[in-house]
């Protein structure tokens, strides 16, 4: 199906199942042990053996040699696959590191080999026999050290932000020079590490030269192909299984060496082989957000109107990576007529930057919405107010593209409504409650929406059972259930009638999990089949597709009623399809857009930041399950508290790793460290997106809220901190005097 023009009234507007908050259809089998992630997957092929990943100990350099011979005679041990076996692998779709074989080493814990035993015990101990003979050279970990002679980088997030190098409108010097009031600060953004719950983990077997991967993965037919180009054989002969992901953020769009080193293992041993990357090595062998360093200006009339707006940011990755397009959102966000962004990637030997949870945006408006503050402070003005008086209802770059729907000033206006902030005192540091310094903060969120094509198979039984497959995720996101209330509307049954099937190669393509695009266009997929299905259904009945109604189990045209299982009397149904989208997204731009607002409580003697109250308002489209939705949202607002408040890679620089690559010196935010959160949504469709009419909001309830965070410390303590995370040894030193 061709979506090429704004989606019309169909059979999705009844609402009579999508649009209302639905447990999650998997949530039984996770709740209960019986959802079978990866490295579980006992049943798929008998006789698996363990393969453990030793990681390189040096950042760069050489292997003069490895010596296994210790390694193989002991117990257990099948087989060991090193790095100088093979000459260096092909790499996959957007992988910048290559993920095994020859001798350079590019990162610190890069794969150098997997040991195969008969236990995972076995395969460990083994595997401390194993002696690797470095030839170590001198590599660059400082960011701050290299970012004064980075060049500048075009780049995307391959989730929607894109950038040239530099990119301008109109006269930024010439504004901001003119500018009655300007800001120009600097802020920085730390590496963080997905830090998802299930790590990485593949089971592989082969078959003569077919190849099945049962493993955790965001996108199914990316990953396939990535295979067969990793391994140089053909894609048909390689499938992926994941029907259950325990978390990805990003880190599970590509293929990693789990899959790599399960494949090369299960031929060397000659059977099944599962490997899991340990927590450590999900810090230093996988990919991680890189830091930011970002210089913001901003230059504004006495009545605040931005006359000119530049943002510049700096990350590093090795030689091959992109940079963080961190300024992206800038160039649509707000308002003014002067514009500079830009964008320079340092050379840095660390391991790989790459995608993580609104890659640009999420570390973009952690800067741009302090700047926004600090400027609304200059100018004696609402920080609310500001932003809605600078809002842009068209592209800033292109006048003649209209956003295809934007309410960010509903967000704006409601969240403050609900969140009393005008309880807020706008001087900091003036209210107290016990020994806690309390203060309000608030940003504006934003991300993209993308237009995915994605194809879904639906089939029909006799006894009127609607059965969808697609290789559509669900990382964790609620995909069962929101393409069981897609399918149950169009075909007019109730949830339990549909039976969801996902994460399998072999069924169609789909959107896959990442940049918040799945639920529209893999919803939108199933929409297609259906579609089709209704059109199978009619044509088996002889009835008129187009006069036919599909409700509570039966199909009616005029005044017959026939249960729909009847279409499949004969034998079952089978329809498939997929979205394919036209140039609607070039036209307008198809944007999310969010408030944030927070309390928080600063310790007036430790200077412990405790977070008390949080509220999200999302313009987001239709949103196909509210409950599902809310916990996106609540899930995005609590990496936003890590974000803002404890979660830093520590880089050695010296050494050129990650050091805290632990749960246990990783710090995320736990239950006790979130104590209050409200989610709402704005009642509105996007005709624009898709036949759902919907958009994502699993990304936009990240982006903004590690700014609403720091401002609320602002505005509690005095206090301005430009350099996240924001722990209490950057306050300690500057807190008021305790009365
Ligand atoms: Mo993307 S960082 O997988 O949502």
């Amino acid at each position: 199906m061709k979506f090429d023009t704004p989606a019309g009234q169909n059979p999705i507007d009844q609402l009579k199942v999508v649009g209302k908050p639905t447990d999650r259809i998997d949530g039984k089998y996770k709740t209960t042990g019986t959802a079978a992630y990866a490295y579980e997957r006992h049943d798929v092929a008998a006789n698996q053996a363990y393969g453990y990943v030793l990681g390189a100990g040096i950042a760069k350099g050489r292997i003069r040699g490895i010596d296994t011979a210790s390694a193989k005679r002991a117990p257990g041990v099948l087989a060991i696959v090193t790095t100088l076996d093979t000459p260096r692998l092909g790499r996959g779709r957007m992988n910048a590191a290559y993920l095994f074989g020859g001798d350079a080493i590019q990162h610190y814990h890069q794969a150098i080999a997997v040991v195969v035993a008969e236990t995972f015990e076995q395969a460990r101990a083994a595997s401390f026999l194993v002696r690797v003979d470095y030839a170590p050279e001198a590599g660059r970990f400082d960011l701050a050290a290299e970012a004064p002679s980075a060049p500048p980088a075009p780049g995307d997030s391959g989730e929607g932000s894109g950038h040239d190098g530099v990119e301008r409108v109109g006269d930024f010097e010439g504004a901001f020079a003119k500018a009655p009031v300007t800001l120009d600060e600097t802020y920085t953004t730390a590496d963080e590490t997905h830090a998802m719950m299930e790590p990485h983990a593949t089971v592989a077997a082969w078959d003569g030269d077919k190849l099945t991967l049962w493993t955790s993965n965001q996108m199914i037919a990316w990953h396939k192909g990535s295979m067969a180009q990793i391994l140089g054989i053909p894609a048909e002969n390689v499938r992926v299984d994941s029907p259950y992901v325990g978390g990805g953020f990003g880190g599970k769009l590509f293929v990693r060496s789990d899959a790599v080193l399960a494949a090369l293992a299960a031929k060397a041993a000659r059977r099944p082989v599962k490997v899991a990357l340990t927590r450590p090595l999900i810090a230093n062998n996988t990919t991680h957000r890189p830091a930011t360093i970002q210089r913001v200006r901003l230059g504004a009339t006495k009545d605040a109107i931005i006359t000119a707006i530049a943002h510049e940011s700096t990350s590093g990755n090795l030689p091959e990576g992109r940079p963080e397009t961190a300024v992206d959102q800038t160039k649509l966000f707000y308002a003014g007529a002067n514009r500079l962004t830009a964008m320079k990637l340092a050379h840095l030997d660390l391991p790989e930057g790459n995608a993580m949870r609104a890659p640009g945006e999420a570390p973009g408006l952690m800067a741009l919405e302090i700047a926004m503050d600090e400027m609304a402070e200059k100018l004696g003005l609402d920080p609310v107010e500001f932003r809605i008086r600078n809002d842009t209802q068209v592209d800033p770059n292109k006048p003649e593209r209209p956003f295809s729907h934007r309410n960010l000033v509903g967000c704006l206006t409601l969240g403050a409504e609900k969140f009393e902030w005008a309880r807020r005192k706008s001087m900091p540091g003036q209210v107290r409650d016990g020994h806690w310094l309390v203060g309000l903060g608030m940003a504006a969120g934003f991300r993209n929406n993308l237009l995915m094509k994605s194809g879904a198979r639906v089939r029909l039984d006799r006894a009127g059972t609607v059965t969808v497959e697609t290789d559509m995720t669900d990382i964790g996101t609620g995909s069962y259930t929101i393409i069981a209330q897609t399918a149950a509307e169009m075909m007019g049954v109730p949830l339990e009638r549909v039976v969801v099937r996902l994460g399998d190669s072999d069924f169609p393509a789909s959107a896959g999990s990442g940049g918040q695009w799945g639920a529209n266009n893999a919803t939108a997929g199933v929409y297609a089949a259906c579609v089709k299905m209704r059109e199978a259904v009619a044509q088996r009945l002889g009835i008129n597709s187009a006069d036919a109604v599909f409700a509570e189990g039966e199909v009616r045209s005029g005044n017959r009623a026939v249960p729909l299982g009847e279409a499949a009397a004969q034998g079952p149904l089978s329809a498939e399809d997929s979205i394919e989208y036209g140039d609607l997204s070039k036209k307008q731009q198809q944007s999310t857009f969010a408030s944030h607002f927070v309390e928080v409580g600063v310790d007036v003697d430790t200077a412990e930041v405790r977070v008390r109250r949080m509220l999200a308002v999302c313009a987001a489209g239709r949103i196909l399950n509210p409950k599902s939705a809310r916990s996106q949202v609540i899930g995005a607002m609590t990496m936003g508290v890590g974000a803002a408040l404890m979660e830093g890679l520590s880089v050695d620089k010296k050494r050129g790793f990650f050091v805290n690559h632990d749960l246990a010196t990783y710090e995320v935010p736990v239950h006790a460290d979130i104590p209050h959160q409200d989610v709402v949504f704005l009642d509105e469709v996007d005709a624009m997106s898709s036949p759902m009419k919907a958009k994502g909001v699993g990304e936009l309830g990240l982006c903004g809220v590690g700014a609403a965070i720091a401002n609320a410390v602002y505005n509690a303590t005095g206090v301005r901190v430009r350099d996240y995370p924001i722990t209490l040894d950057k306050l300690l030193d500057r807190m008021p005097d305790a009365a």
